[in-house]
Formats: C-alpha cells, sequence, structure tokens
C-alpha cells in the first residue's frame, strides 16, 4: 500500500505559544504573552524528601506544606538571594512551572524567555536554558532582571539613550544602565526587600527584647515603613516573644523606629544607584538627568524610597507601573525584540 502524506496547511495561522518566566527569590511569576497575562504566581519553594531527595511538591502546595512535615520533608527555596542555589531542585521547579501552564500534552512547544539576576555565572546560566529545553520549550532565552524590568516598565531600550533602572527584589537589588538594547553599566548587590525584614527582627530584639518571626517582621516594613521621616508618625502593635520571660508579649511600635532600623540597607541601596551613576558614560547621564530614574520590584514599594533616592541624587525618580510585574511583562515583551537585544543567551532543542 502506498502511503500518502498528509500536509495540512492553514493559511494565515500560526500556532504559538510563549512565555516570560521571572524566576525571583520569592515568587516565581509566567507571563503567557498570546494571552497577554499573568498565568501563573507561586512562591519559589519545593518540597524534597531529604533522604530520597525526591521533589514532593512545588510552588503553593510547597509552601502550604512547610512547618507541617514529619522531618524528612524539607522546603528549599532554590534562589536564595538571587542566585542559583541548588541547580537540580530549580531544574524541577522550572518544569513543573511550564508544565502547569501548558499542561501535560503539549503539542505545540512553548519559546520561554527567563529572566536570571545580572551576576548569575555561565554555568549557572545553561543550566536555566538546559532546564527549560529539557522540561519542554523548543527554544529558550535568558535576559537579565533589570533590562526585563526596564522592558516591562515601558521603557524603549533599543532606543540610543541612557536609560536608569533599579530593580529592587527580595533577595538583590540589579541597577543598571541600559542603551541601545545593552546593559552598559551595571550592579547588582545582596541587599533588597527581604533584608528589611531582617533589619526589623534585630531593631526589635535589640531594643525591646523581644522575639518577631519573618511574617511579622515584613507586616511592619509593609504597613508602617517608610525610607524618609513622616510628618505624622504611624504605629503598629505587634506581638512576639519577651526574650526575659520567654512569654508572648505585645508591643507598639512606631515608623520612625522602622526607619532608624533600615536606614543602613536604604542607604546601601543609594550608594550603589550613585555608584553606578558615577561610572556612567556623560552623554547617557545627560539622558538620565531629563528622563529621571525608574524602580521597579516589590523592594521599592517602601514608602517615600523614590523620594529617598531623588534626595541623594538630585533626579526625578518613579516608581513603574506594577513593580511586582515589570519584570515578568518584560520578560514576554523581549520576546518579540530579540534582534535589538544585545548579547542574549540562548539554547535551541
Ligand atoms: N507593599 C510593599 N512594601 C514594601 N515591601 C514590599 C511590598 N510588597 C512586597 N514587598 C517586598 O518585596 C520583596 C519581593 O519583591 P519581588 O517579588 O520583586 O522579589 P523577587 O523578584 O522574588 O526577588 P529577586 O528579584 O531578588 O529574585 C519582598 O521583600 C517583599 O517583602
Ligand atoms: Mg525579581
Amino acid at each position: 500500500m502506498k502511503k500518502i502524506k498528509l500536509k495540512i496547511k492553514w493559511p494565515g495561522m500560526k500556532i504559538q505559544k510563549s512565555i516570560g518566566i521571572d524566576l525571583g527569590t520569592a515568587n516565581t511569576l509566567v507571563y503567557h504573552k498570546q494571552k497577554e497575562e499573568i498565568v501563573l504566581n507561586e512562591p519559589s519553594v519545593v518540597a524534597v524528601d531529604k533522604e530520597t531527595k525526591k521533589v514532593l511538591a512545588v510552588g503553593q502546595e510547597a509552601k502550604d506544606m512547610l512547618g507541617k512535615t514529619p522531618d524528612h520533608i524539607i522546603a528549599v527555596r532554590p534562589l536564595s538571594e538571587g542566585v542559583i542555589a541548588d541547580y537540580d531542585i530549580t531544574e524541577a521547579m522550572i518544569k513543573y512551572f511550564i508544565k502547569k501552564v501548558f499542561g501535560k500534552y503539549n503539542f505545540v512547544l512553548p519559546e520561554v524567555m527567563i529572566c536570571v539576576p545580572i551576576e548569575v555565572t555561565g554555568v549557572e546560566k545553561r543550566a536555566v536554558l538546559e532546564a527549560a529545553i529539557s522540561a519542554g520549550a523548543k527554544r529558550a532565552y535568558l535576559i537579565e532582571e533589570a533590562r526585563a524590568a526596564a522592558l516591562g516598565s515601558g521603557i524603549d531600550i533599543s532606543a540610543p539613550e541612557g536609560n536608569m533602572i533599579v530593580d529592587i527584589g527580595g533577595g538583590s537589588t540589579d541597577i543598571a544602565v541600559i542603551s541601545l538594547g545593552g546593559t552598559v553599566v551595571s550592579k547588582s548587590i545582596r541587599t533588597a526587600g527581604n533584608n528589611f525584614d531582617e533589619d526589623i527582627i534585630k531593631y526589635i530584639k535589640k531594643t525591646h527584647n523581644l522575639l518577631i518571626g519573618e511574617k511579622t517582621a515584613e507586616q511592619i516594613k509593609i504597613q508602617i515603613g517608610t525610607a524618609l521621616a513622616l510628618s505624622e508618625e504611624e504605629t503598629m502593635t505587634i506581638k512576639g516573644r519577651d526574650m526575659v520571660t520567654g512569654l508572648p508579649k505585645p508591643l507598639t511600635i512606631t515608623s520612625a523606629e522602622v526607619l532608624e532600623a533600615i536606614e543602613d540597607s536604604l542607604m546601601e541601596i543609594v550608594t550603589s544607584v550613585k555608584q553606578v551613576l558615577e561610572k556612567t558614560p556623560p552623554e547617557l547621564s545627560a539622558d538620565i538627568v531629563d528622563k529621571g530614574i525608574v524602580m521597579a520590584g516589590g523592594g521599592s514599594l517602601i514608602r517615600n524610597f523614590p523620594e529617598l533616592i531623588s534626595k541623594h541624587t538630585h533626579l526625578p525618580v518613579k516608581l513603574s507601573t506594577g513593580p511586582l510585574e515589570s519584570v515578568v511583562i518584560g520578560a514576554g515583551i523581549a520576546l518579540d525584540k530579540i534582534e535589538v537585544l544585545r548579547k542574549i543567551e540562548k539554547a535551541e532543542r
């Protein structure tokens, strides 16, 4: 019997699937380009069996298991401080998220753009790309968080103009000056949103002899945290464990105290921004004077943080629209701009 080859053509129809992934220390987000929406937002947590090393759960499910599991199950944050702390687990996580977005039976292989911090090593980059390919991607690309944040903040990074972006995440702050699609000057530091929480814990321990947890510290930061003194003081009552009696005790803390606690970390970020400005070529500095600095990332949401940076740099500073989402949206946009993005890592199956 003669074999007949069937060729089906759908004129004008091109099925495409592309996603951007923001592999954050705290949360992983996935942006579906064709749907134009964020389709996944889950904690970057993996639950692992300590003995067999088997991955038991990923994302929200893994986070919910935290503290409620037998001893041999541990919850791992594979991306601590914005770098890949555990490669195998990171790979499992990428696979899980891609599968979750596209389902088990995925006939059209997706194109994937993944964001990584500026200072990830070459080996780590290859590892992430390979993880995406083995998770079912047709092509995978990497882009630094700062460039993605700029794109997602609506900045035209292909223009021959200097743009400065400061992305303050949970584990790292990435500062970059971008022009003609490339990063001209950049700096990444390990001081970011989560450090403010640690500062608050230390401060309350030292000045009030009270132990509080990370969650409470984050709530304090979000509710009454500020980067500049407020004209009207705000307060918040929290509960902790008295270090002397060992008993639970309430405490009312003021916004001025929170500022005192986090001031050094805030200033570390300000100093790094100034260092990047000092290294910026004059022509590009002139553009930044006109256009100002754009801030993104959850850490930039502390009240008056743009004002603090503006005070010390004498430049206009504004928050990007949707600071928690600009990186992942930018990753999605980057898939359309591969040709203008200079230096982009790529892997193909
Ligand atoms: N309203 C808010 N005010 C202050 N801080 C906030 C607010 N909302 C979120 N944050 C902080 O933002 C940080 C998380 O930001 P983001 O989601 O951008 O980080 P990430 O992308 O996961 O981390 P990284 O980019 O370092 O890998 C956390 O420290 C969180 O406490
Ligand atoms: Mg981030």
